[in-house]
């Protein structure tokens, strides 16, 4: 009998799979047997993420998934998914005073509006499977505010409670979504956030995470446990990652 952890020939749409965690994920869901259609905008790192999947039978799609006709096309060109990774997104660091509507837009374009109109058309050209499973990166900064921090932490608020009412509207198909909410984890966009932030903030930030940084690993694992059909009976929840 097949373990209920497998994730084989199972095919799972990654999005942001050009870098950090969704790279992970997808060379990680491979090596479990699934195959892959990877999505992120540069080509570059896409394909070395592509050169470095296991097995045969994946695909890869260069595309910004904030344009809605080329995500509505590319849709329309894939076959039946059992799982979506929502990976893709951007951090955003700006005070609240000087919030304006090019920042809203920019942040929600892509942690909010890209995953819903995703979903929208895969759900509406019928490419999910029954019991598919759908996993959004939402973040542990939604329960702890920091500083410039609002916009960022509202876009993932915004797909936390987008994500238990799909679990609900698809629950009668057995197609599952759930959130994880990782706290640090050593990616680019850390590398990013590490720039802006001086020498002793950073100690403060390592200070509050009793496990340490996460890793792009410790992120996966969770993915593929939410992808399999091991965790079939659950669904709507938000899976806090980081120790804090
Ligand atoms: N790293 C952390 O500490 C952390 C913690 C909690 C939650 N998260 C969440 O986890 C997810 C992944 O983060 P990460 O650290 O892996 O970030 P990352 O290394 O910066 O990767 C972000 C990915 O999103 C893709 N992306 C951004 N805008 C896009 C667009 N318009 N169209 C298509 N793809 C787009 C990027 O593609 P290109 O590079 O090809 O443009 C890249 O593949 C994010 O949603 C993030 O909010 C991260």
């Amino acid at each position: 009998m097949e373990s209920p952890f497998s994730l084989k020939d199972k095919c799972i749409l990654v999005t942001g799979a050009s870098s950090g965690i969704g790279q992970r994920v997808a060379i990680r869901l491979s090596k479990e047997g699934a195959k892959v259609i990877i999505v992120g905008r540069n080509q570059e790192r896409l394909s070395e993420t592509f050169s470095q999947l296991s097995g045969e039978g994946h695909i890869s799609f260069v595309a910004d998934i904030t344009d809605e006709k080329i995500v509505k096309e590319g849709v329309a060109s894939l076959g039946i998914l059992h799982g979506v990774v929502h990976s893709a997104g951007i951090t955003s660091h700006i005070p609240a005073q000087l919030i304006g509507k090019k920042q809203i837009d920019e942040v929600f374009k892509i942690n909010f509006e890209a995953p819903v109109l995703l979903n929208r058309f895969l759900i509406s050209q019928k490419k999910l499977a029954d019991g598919a499973s759908l996993v959004f990166l939402s973040t542990i900064a939604t329960l702890h505010p920091y500083y410039g921090g609002a916009l960022y932490t509202s876009s993932k608020k915004a797909l936390e409670g987008y994500c238990t009412t799909l679990a609900l509207e698809l629950a009668s198909r057995k197609i599952r979504a759930n959130c994880i909410s990782p706290a640090m984890v050593e990616t680019p966009m850390l590398e990013k956030v590490t720039k802006t932030l001086s020498p002793e903030s950073m100690a403060v930030m390592k200070s509050i995470h009793p496990l340490g940084f996460g890793t792009t690993d410790d992120v996966a694992n969770t993915v593929l446990f939410l992808l399999s059909d091991a965790s079939k009976w659950i669904t709507g929840a938000n899976i806090l990652m980081g120790g804090f």
